[in-house]
């Protein structure tokens, strides 16, 4: 019951690791919205985390606009109460050297990967600062951290949300709402299911512990930073659920 009266916006929980928090928050009896841009798994993960025992409302929106932004918060407010938690998680991958990444995907990397978490944030900020209460947790990457190659526009994106976390949990700690990231290793998701299981398994050879994570093994990370008193002394950090891959 780490997570009873709080209640939760987690983005981009149709799937992988966003899927996998909600059910975590839902099992330590969150009560939850959820959004997605994807109708069919949202319902799927709606459907999980109220058999898991919660209280779970799902929204269809588009994180990177402001109007999918603003939808999810208000809806976490009109039928939750309120908003305590705000798990910035939706985000998306392409892949091409930087000779041939074309605008068009570049603006659509930060929008989805970077701009959503400012606007969400933004949004549900107000109702966090009132309460002198929040807790806002954004998923970036190793690669932020380390940087990949072909991936300039995503490591650069995932640098910005570590950079984001960092200057907004200086601005809100002294009001008790507590920002950090979460840059997770390569993890087992649909996200990367597009990538050559010859380069996967050269990736799972170079980790120390060998192998990828599951999106399962993220989430406790997340359950961590949102609950109290197990997140009240983070502030801007980078939790690295990783396998091992960066070690800052
Ligand atoms: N899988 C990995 O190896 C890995 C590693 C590090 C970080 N991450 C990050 O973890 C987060 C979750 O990724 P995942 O691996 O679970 O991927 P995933 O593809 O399984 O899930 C991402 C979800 O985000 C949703 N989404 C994407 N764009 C959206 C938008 N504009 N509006 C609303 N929803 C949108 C998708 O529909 C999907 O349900 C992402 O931010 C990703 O960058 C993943």
């Amino acid at each position: 019951m780490l997570l009873q009266h709080r209640r939760a916006l987690v983005t981009g929980a149709a799937s992988g690791i966003g899927a996998a928090i909600a059910s975590a928050f839902a099992a330590e009896a969150a009560a939850l919205v959820l959004s997605d841009r994807n109708p069919a798994g949202l319902a799927a993960t709606v459907e999980h985390c109220r058999a898991l025992g919660a209280a779970c409302h799902g929204v269809i929106a588009d994180v990177a606009e402001p109007a999918g932004a603003q939808r999810g918060v208000d809806e976490c407010v009109r039928l939750l109460g309120g908003i305590d938690i705000l798990v910035n998680n939706a985000g998306m991958l392409t892949q091409a050297p930087c000779t041939e990444l074309t605008l068009a995907m570049w603006d659509e990397m930060m929008a989805v990967d970077l701009r959503s978490v400012f606007l969400a944030s933004q949004r549900a900020l107000p109702h966090m600062l009132q309460q002198r209460w929040g807790r806002i947790i954004n998923i970036a990457s190793q690669l932020g951290i380390k940087g990949g190659a072909e991936l300039c526009h995503y490591a650069a994106a995932k640098a910005g949300v570590i950079g984001f976390t960092k200057s907004l949990a200086l601005e809100t700690a002294g009001q008790n709402v507590l920002v950090n990231a979460i840059a997770p290793g390569p993890i087992e998701t649909p996200l990367v299911a597009g990538i050559s299981s010859a380069w996967k398994s050269a990736k799972a050879r170079e980790l120390p512990l060998g192998r990828f994570g599951r999106a399962e093994e993220v989430a406790p990370a997340a359950l961590l930073l949102a609950s109290d008193p197990g997140g009240n002394l983070f502030v801007g950090q980078t939790l690295g659920p990783n396998s091992g891959d960066v070690m800052p």
